[in-house]
């Protein structure tokens, strides 16, 4: 199945299964803004418990806040968002179609890449066990001449960006011959720079309103905090603050679902350090955070670091977690080191001292930071790409058959265990209501006595639902059920009071810490 067709149907599964809807669908929806459904809340509060806890528990030196979207203006003043956060737009003119030029050229360099892929695949069928990559990338002629195409435009673009240069951005679209993909033709506007933070004013006009904010980052609400949390916990650095919270982005370009979305939530944590020591707790912190996603099991070859051809104006080093998304390789989080850029800044801009004292040092100076920044939604959607799969069965009559399954880790599952009576009479609906009534509290349960057993198993391996507990009448008799394990099909007998041990030992959280 071609990638875009998976994509395409992961899209639908979210909304047929009740896990994202489009937000004000009846108005034929607002673009990029989404509704969490039933289930997807679950799965993303799920989300955001096992990254608050591998912050909060695991480190007894983080601690969390929770502050207010709304900051005062001169925040977004201070920390360089008012003049320099912006994307630089081109609009095609004759389709009045709106772009982000960055990305037509990453799309650009995307197609070199996947032309040097597809000579490799090629290559690769043909010779076989014998294929030598590394020596194919550097001989074949046709792969080296993408490559400097290539290696000539990533150069000339990342000067273009260092560089601020927006007719240079311009140049580079009409040199390579880049078409608007509605109208096809390069008839384009000049580069433009346009800032993505929402505005709103506070207080009635007549009193003099004030124009605030929608926060575009939540990091911000750490750092006007870092001094009273420090004093107030007693926190000695090195120390980090970790927070969740809503952001807000005009975004330009707000395609593919859930992945760039125009009000969406990040889970950040600003870590902050000694000068002079941010880049070994840079370097520290890269490797626990690529840590944390591996641990959730959906193979190691799918992840990469990207190193930033560009850094933010605040950082001294930055660097991607990229997931291989069934659209390429993509940010998921972003770890940055934030020098004392916004610290300074604040103190500047507040006229507020913000120094800490360092005891051991006996000197006082402004902390570096490091931030850890990830998109909840983002993470969202990874998983359910990571979990989605389509697979052939044999049902239970031994007719080829068709199941969508979910194969998310079982700590994150919405539903943890579906209680199926296998027919409503004899007593058994309410032995499965007992079973719920003494598993609720440990576990999301739910009850399912509608259709046959094989729809019910299907109902809950599309939405990720790790066991189902079917009870019959031998567990009238013998107080056991069936389990069945979404992964594998397979089925065990097991006595009802077994159930809280077999479930809880495979849904905790703690499976995964364990990995970390
Ligand atoms: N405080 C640093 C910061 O905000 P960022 O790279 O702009 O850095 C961090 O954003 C993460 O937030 C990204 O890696 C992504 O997961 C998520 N994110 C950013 N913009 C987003 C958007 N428009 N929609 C969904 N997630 C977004």
């Amino acid at each position: 199945m071609l990638q875009e067709d998976v994509f395409k149907k992961l899209v639908a599964h979210c909304k047929e299964y009740g896990f994202v809807f489009q937000s004000s669908e009846i108005y034929d929806g607002l673009s990029a803004v989404y509704d969490y459904a039933q289930n997807g809340v679950e799965l993303k509060n799920n989300i955001k418990k096992y990254w608050w806890d591998s912050m909060i528990l695991l480190h007894e030196n983080i601690v969390g806040i929770d502050s207010a979207i709304f900051m005062h203006p001169t925040i977004w003043k201070a920390s360089g968002h008012v003049d320099a956060f912006n994307d630089p737009l081109i609009d095609n003119k004759d389709s009045k179609k709106r772009y982000r030029a960055d990305v037509l050229i990453e799309e650009q360099l995307a197609k070199y890449e996947d032309k040097i892929g597809k000579e490799i695949e090629k290559a690769r069928k043909r010779f076989g066990e014998t294929f030598d990559e590394k020596q194919f990338r550097e001989t074949n002629g046709r792969v080296l001449e993408y490559q400097l195409k290539w290696d000539e435009l990533q150069a000339r673009f990342v000067k273009a960006l260092n560089d601020s240069n927006l007719d240079e951005l311009k140049q580079i679209i009409i040199d390579q011959e880049i078409v608007c993909p509605v109208s096809g033709t390069r008839n384009w506007t000049d580069v433009r720079q346009f800032n993505l933070m929402f505005s709103t004013e506070m207080g009635s006009t007549a009193d003099g309103a004030l124009k605030i904010y929608l926060r575009p980052e939540t990091a911000q609400g750490i750092f006007v905090n870092y001094l009273n949390v420090q004093k107030t916990g007693r926190m000695k650095i090195p120390f980090g603050i970790a927070q969740i919270g809503k952001a807000f982005r005009n975004e330009i370009v707000a395609r593919q679902f859930i992945f760039r979305m125009r009000e969406f939530e990040q889970m950040e944590l600003q870590f902050f350090v000694r000068p002079g020591t941010e880049l070994e707790w840079f370097q520290k912190w890269k490797q626990t955070r690529m840590n944390w996603h591996q641990a959730l099991g959906f193979g190691s070859d799918n992840y990469r670091f990207h190193e930033h051809d560009k850094l933010a104006h605040y950082a001294n080093a930055a660097v991607d977690v990229e997931y291989r998304f069934p659209f390429g390789f993509k940010e998921v989080e972003g770890i940055h080191s934030r020098t004392d850029f916004d610290l300074s800044q604040h103190q500047q801009f507040s006229g507020k001292k913000i120094t800490y004292f360092d005891p051991e040092l006996n000197e006082s100076y402004v902390p570096f930071v490091v931030e850890t920044s990830i998109g909840v939604d983002r993470m969202f959607l990874q998983i359910m790409a990571a979990s989605y799969a389509e697979e052939e069965i044999v049902s239970e009559d031994g007719k080829k058959d068709m199941r969508v399954v979910l194969r998310l880790p079982a700590p994150l599952a919405p539903v943890k265990l579906a209680v199926l009576p296998l027919m409503k009479k004899d007593g058994l609906a309410e032995k499965a209501r007992e079973i719920i009534d003494d598993l609720k509290f440990d576990f999301n349960c739910q009850y399912d006595e509608k259709d046959s057993i094989g729809k019910r198993y299907r109902r809950q391996d599309a939405i990720g639902t790790p066991f189902c507990v079917t009870v019959d009448h031998q567990s009238m008799e013998d107080n056991t059920v069936t389990i069945r394990y979404r992964d594998t099909m397979l089925q065990d007998r097991v006595a009802i009071a077994e159930l809280k041990n077999i479930i809880a030992g495979e849904v905790s959280m703690k499976k995964l810490f364990a990995k970390l």
